[in-house]
């Protein structure tokens, strides 16, 4: 029952799908989060155990994701439940592709507030605020911004506004507009930076600082953390890749598209690292921040050197370019399923779903302020949101899939779709999918409970 048409759209091309995927991959999970993670887990082995996750869980993921997408050319929930009434397999499996739906939105109502950060660091760095500024000045900063419900909540509802008016677009005047515009500026921005980097004269640290393995070093945490971005930073878990996999053209092959968006995905997260550590390295400052690293380490390391002012400014708009990229996939999904479940217009679904993920992301923004002292189990706002959605509905909604597509779908369907052409390589896909994956997302699921 292959479909060839979806009716929300078609990318023009398979590489607009892979730009489009990689564009959603690729996001603050690279160029904030990886370096931190990898700086605060001793770099090196860090490293090595996360690309071991990529090859090994991410990839027959993305894989798995792609095809059930285009072979039913619907929203993810959609997709799953016709997937699941086709092989007959039990009512429970039309279920999860919902859990994906409600993830998604969350994950959207967070990541905006702290693309909103991003936002504001282009103005702040602009305007000349970082130059010489000091540790202790730069975190005073950095607190302001959390400080000030107003500022957060203006930056945030713009980013949403963004996102927004890009989905409603829809697939082929939105999306691959965007795709278009935002991946060769982001690309190019990146190269230059690099370009600055590698010039700099700690780019050797930085080199070994990630590239050369201290197996005593190696921590179990560490080990886990890297599988869990290894999840994040693919966008796997919610359905934003299915639904992008639902506007793929027939012919092109899943297998090999997969495998490019992960390379890409490595190459920036890389990159990024090979952006920051210098500049870090250069001002002898710790790599170890945390997740001030990018909000307050590195405006301090770039307010010592020379061209700081300007490379600041590029880089915090590729930072955002990238977070928006990745936010039309995140609200994609809940938009493609309220206009077939709803039978609505796309403006109307889009102009619903951001209403609701701006509401959400008003309370994780006013939890660094105003409702500072309003916890759940322990957790703010903003912190439960990202403990929900990363640590619990992510996994779980993973390792459904991988289940459903391993041991639920026939088997000829997914050799059919994927159609490799190189059987050995489905036999690899199907071990991975079936066994390691599960056991794999089962380990983190339980350590972090
Ligand atoms: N992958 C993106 C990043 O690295 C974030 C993202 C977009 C995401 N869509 C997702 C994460 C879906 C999990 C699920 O920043």
């Amino acid at each position: 029952m292959t479909k060839t048409e979806s009716v929300h759209g078609i990318w023009a091309s398979r590489w607009v799908f892979i730009f489009a995927a990689t564009g959603s991959a690729v996001g603050l999970g690279n160029i904030w989060k990886f370096p931190y993670i990898a700086g605060e887990n001793g770099g090196g082995v860090f490293v090595l155990v996360y690309l071991a996750c990529l090859a090994l869980v991410g990839l027959p993921l993305l894989v798995a994701e792609v095809m059930i997408g285009r072979r039913a050319r619907q929203s993810p929930a959609n997709a799953i439940r016709a997937l699941s009434i086709e092989t007959a397999a039990s009512p429970f499996w039309r279920h999860v592709g919902a859990l994906g739906v409600v993830a998604g939105f969350l994950i959207l109502s967070f990541y905006s507030v702290v693309a909103g950060w991003v936002l504001h660091y282009i103005t702040v760095t602009s305007q000349g605020a970082l130059v010489d500024i000091g540790q202790d000045q730069a975190t005073r900063l950095f607190n302001q911004l959390l400080a000030s419900p107003q500022t957060l909540f203006l930056w945030h509802s713009l980013f949403l506004i963004l996102v927004m008016a890009i989905v409603a677009g829809g697939v082929v005047h939105g999306l691959e507009r965007a795709t278009r515009l935002l991946m060769p500026v982001l690309f190019a921005l990146l190269l230059v930076l690099l370009g600055f980097s590698v010039a700099s004269p700690s780019f050797g640290q930085a080199w070994n600082f990630l590239f050369v393995f201290d197996w005593s070093s190696f921590t179990w945490q560490g080990g886990l953390t890297a599988l869990g971005h290894a999840f994040f930073t693919l966008s796997l878990g919610m359905g934003a890749i299915m639904a992008y996999g639902a506007y793929m053209p027939n012919k092109a092959s899943i297998g090999s598209a997969a495998v490019m968006i992960a390379l890409l995905d490595t190459l920036v997260a890389l990159i990024a690292g090979l952006i920051i550590f210098p500049v870090v390295f250069a001002s002898q400052m710790s790599p170890d921040a945390g997740p001030g690293l990018m909000f307050i380490t590195l405006p301090v390391a770039l307010g010592q050197i020379p061209g700081g002012q300007i490379l600041g400014v590029m880089f915090f708009i590729l930072v955002s370019l990238a977070a928006l990229s990745s936010a039309i996939s995140l609200m994609e999904p809940a938009v493609a399923w309220m206009i077939e479940r709803m039978g609505i217009g796309r403006i109307k679904a889009s102009l619903m779903v951001t209403s609701l993920a701006w509401l959400v992301g008003i309370g994780a923004l006013a939890s660094f302020n105003v409702l500072n002292d309003l916890q759940l189990f322990g957790l703010n706002i903003f912190n439960l949101l990202d403990f929900l959605t990363a640590n619990l509905m992510l996994p779980l909604s993973g390792v459904l899939v991988a289940v459903f597509v391993g041991w639920k779908v026939h088997r000829y369907i997914s050799e059919d779709e994927l159609a490799f052409s190189n059987h050995r390589l489905f036999k690899v896909w199907y071990l991975l999918i079936r066994f390691v994956v599960p056991a794999a997302i089962g380990v983190i699921f339980y350590q972090n409970l």
